[in-house]
């Protein structure tokens, strides 16, 4: 099954509770929530206290990528404000495997991100504790970018890598895809898709979240 995550990051922010209610009616299947601290990426957006509000407004699980330096000691108050999922940048600590730890401590679901230049062998290590893992296939820190090629053997490649160690793991895409460029990322294993701009920067929310639900 195909899951459709899209990112509030595009999202009119002056009014998020209305926002989310067209892409619940949508069909969407989870709440894609970007942190950015201005330190690991160059761009801020918002905390923990502005997710604890949203979680009331909607039952949708919240997806939260956490794309801030030292996650660890942030994971707490992302749990406390709602998280269903936690996502951390590999390149963003050093402790990689206690931060993983850390989130399944408090039953919240774990991932890891890799920025597109990151290999798949740094997650050797960890990779059977993960209930996700989120391919970027743009340099996060901004909504809008073009999807960069490469990153599609490199989803191939994690495909077969869960396989082989018979694992089941949710592959999650991010950044770039639109619903010309959907399927080819399905077709290399994705089944979280997130999108941003090309869900919210369009004149019918609901319609749009619903052509992605529907490919
Ligand atoms: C980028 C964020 C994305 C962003 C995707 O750093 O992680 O979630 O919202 O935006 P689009 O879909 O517009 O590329
Ligand atoms: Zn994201």
């Amino acid at each position: 099954m195909i899951k459709i995550a899209p990112s509030i990051l595009s999202a009119d922010f002056s009014d998020l509770r209305e926002q989310i209610g067209l892409i619940e009616q949508g069909g969407a299947d989870l709440v894609h929530l970007d942190i950015m601290d201005g330190h690991f990426v160059p761009n801020i957006t918002f905390g923990a206290p502005v997710i604890k509000k949203l979680r009331k407004v909607t039952k949708i699980p919240f997806d939260v990528h956490l794309m801030i330096k030292n996650p660890e000691n942030y994971i707490k108050d992302f749990v406390d404000a709602g998280a269903d999922i936690i996502t951390v940048h590999e390149e963003s600590t050093i402790h990689l495997h206690r931060v993983i730890q850390q989130i399944k401590s408090y039953g919240v679901k774990a991932a890891v991100a890799l920025n597109p230049s990151t290999p798949l062998e740094s997650l050797e290590y960890v990779i059977d504790d993960l209930d996700m893992v989120l391919i970027m296939t743009v340099n996060p820190g901004f909504g809008g970018q073009s999807f960069i090629p490469q990153t599609k053997e490199k989803i191939k490649k994690l495909k077969k890598m869960i396989e082989d160690k018979g694992l089941e793991i949710d592959i999650q895409v991010d950044g770039g895809i639109k619903l010309d460029n959907i399927k080819e990322v399905v077709e290399c294993g994705a089944n979280i898709i997130v999108a941003g701009s090309a869900i919210f920067d369009t004149e019918d929310i609901v319609g749009t979240t619903r052509k992605f639900k529907n490919i």
